[in-house]
């Protein structure tokens, strides 16, 4: 594992965190590179469950250091909070650098967030509400604070009560808001900001040496391709670019440093949020996945949508992030179904569409054609190996190979570190992916499993 990418290839929650882990393991550097508290990465490992929002899921491994980089927004008092419960629990968080370019969430842009969400009534995104797009639509507008202006704490307090006086006029007048409470909220931001100064480094270049030294470097992206502000669901995305070609931007390295990119999907599809989801289960079998699959939202404990998976999508996610290999993960919570289906092309208007329409108003409209597929009926949350998977579970994941055309590089039978399979498949990296896209591969199989 030189450097490698773990990114989101659905609508987020697909299990990066816990792919994550897994893979820090054998990390020297694990790097978060966009989104911020939105995200909830769970991890389950011999220190316990816990939930991250900020902290690269690469912490557990004492060798490794985790950065935050300066693609991340970063919420002081989250940030705060996430150390301190670590620390609280065994963790130590020493080797967690934070780039001094990440820019801060205040609690005007957490204001602001919810102001809008309301005045979008009907139309809302649904958003998590912890100010992501108002922080960074202020890093555009080059009126953010990053996490280096805390290094001189005269000017910083000075820097943070202009910016805020400026956002509380807007507010209280265009929208009406009270906003006597903003100057005592900016006092705990400042605090708070000021307790994390000892993290704040020269990450990018720290970053540098470690790949001049041949040191294993995993990128960790948050949230996933189809909420990406620029390849997603737009208007019904989070506010950065969580696509594997902003992992570089947003650690600081050079693109040619990317040496793979692995791509986290479910074995089915889940979305938080509003905006539209093609396979989108409404009725009982939406509502069994969502409990097998306990699908209720890390960060905000919502209900996830749950629907089939849809390969359409996925072909889409394989293509706008150069993917080289797939990690399937929650295989298990299918155990139960008789059937499973499987979206492969979607139905407009009477025509068959193989690609992800580009036009969102098609996009909202499409009708999923369904492919059904036998389940295997019976518990594979022990498997460690691919024998072992039953043949109805191989077959699945071969279709999945088979449509998506990227090797399957890892498999997930459960939330702990150890339920999983390691997929040894010969031709992992740009070779084996683009003599796949480019058909060699096709109708690729789950390779050896013996059956
Ligand atoms: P992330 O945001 O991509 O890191 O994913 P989340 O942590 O938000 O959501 C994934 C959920 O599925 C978490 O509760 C994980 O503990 C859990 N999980 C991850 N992999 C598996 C798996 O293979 N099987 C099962 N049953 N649960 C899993
Ligand atoms: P992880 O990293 C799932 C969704 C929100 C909303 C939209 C915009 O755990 O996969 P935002 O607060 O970012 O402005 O909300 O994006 N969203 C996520 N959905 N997993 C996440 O992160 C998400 N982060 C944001 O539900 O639809
Ligand atoms: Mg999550």
């Amino acid at each position: 594992m030189p450097v490698l990418v773990v990114v989101g290839a659905q609508w987020g929650d697909e299990g990066k965190g816990k792919v994550t882990d897994l893979l820090g393991e054998q990390a020297e550097m694990v790097v978060r590179y966009q989104g911020g508290n939105n995200a909830g990465h769970t991890v389950e490992n011999e220190y316990g469950k816990f939930a991250l929002h900020l902290v690269p899921s690469g912490i557990f491994n004492p060798r490794v250091v985790a950065v935050i980089g300066n693609g991340v927004v970063i919420d002081p008092t989250a940030l705060r909070a996430e150390i301190d419960e670590l620390e609280s629990r065994g963790i130590s968080t020493a080797n967690l650098k934070v780039s001094g370019k990440a820019h801060l969430i205040m609690p005007y842009h957490i204001m602001l967030d919810h102001v809008q969400e309301a005045r979008l009534g009907k139309g809302k995104i649904g958003t998590t509400g912890r100010g992501i797009g108002p922080a960074y639509a202020d890093k555009a507008a080059r009126q953010g604070l990053r996490m280096e202006d805390v290094v001189d704490p005269a000017g910083f307090r000075e820097l943070v009560m202009s910016t805020m006086k400026a956002k509380a006029e807007v507010m209280s007048r265009t929208y009406d808001q009270d906003v006597s409470s903003l100057e005592a909220e900016c006092e705990r931001y400042i605090e708070a900001a000021e307790s994390l100064r000892a993290h704040v480094d020269d990450t990018a270049l720290m970053l540098w040496k470690a790949l001049r030294e041949d040191k294993a470097v995993l990128l960790e992206g948050a949230q996933g391709t189809m909420l990406d502000l620029d390849h997603g669901t737009y208007p019904y995305v989070t506010s950065s670019n969580p696509v594997a070609g902003y992992a570089s931007v947003g650690a600081g390295i050079g693109p040619m440093e990317l040496n793979e990119v692995w791509g986290v999907t479910k074995a089915y599809t889940t979305r938080v949020g509003e905006g539209p989801f093609p396979t989108e289960l409404t009725e009982e079998t939406g509502e069994k996945i969502r409990k097998v699959g306990n699908e209720f939202g890390t960060t905000t404990g919502r209900p996830r949508r749950c629907g089939w998976l849809d390969l359409v999508a996925l072909r889409y996610a394989v293509r706008v992030n150069g993917m080289t290999g797939l990690c399937v993960t929650k295989l298990d919570v299918l155990n139960d179904m008789e059937t499973i289906k499987v979206c492969n092309a979607y139905r407009y208007r009477g025509e068959l569409l193989e690609e992800l329409p580009p036009a969102r108003s098609v996009l909202a409209q499409v009708e999923p054609v369904y492919e059904e597929v036998p389940g295997w009926k019976s518990d594979i949350s022990g498997v460690t190996s691919i024998q072992d998977l039953p043949q109805e579970a191989i077959d699945y994941l071969n279709f999945i190979i088979a449509n998506v055309r990227v090797p399957i590089s890892l498999i997930s039978v459960g939330p702990k570190r150890e339920q999983h399979i390691k997929v040894p498949y010969p031709n992992v990296g740009r070779q084996g992916a683009r003599g796949q896209q480019e058909g060699q591969g096709h109708g690729g199989q789950t390779h050896d499993h013996g059956h």
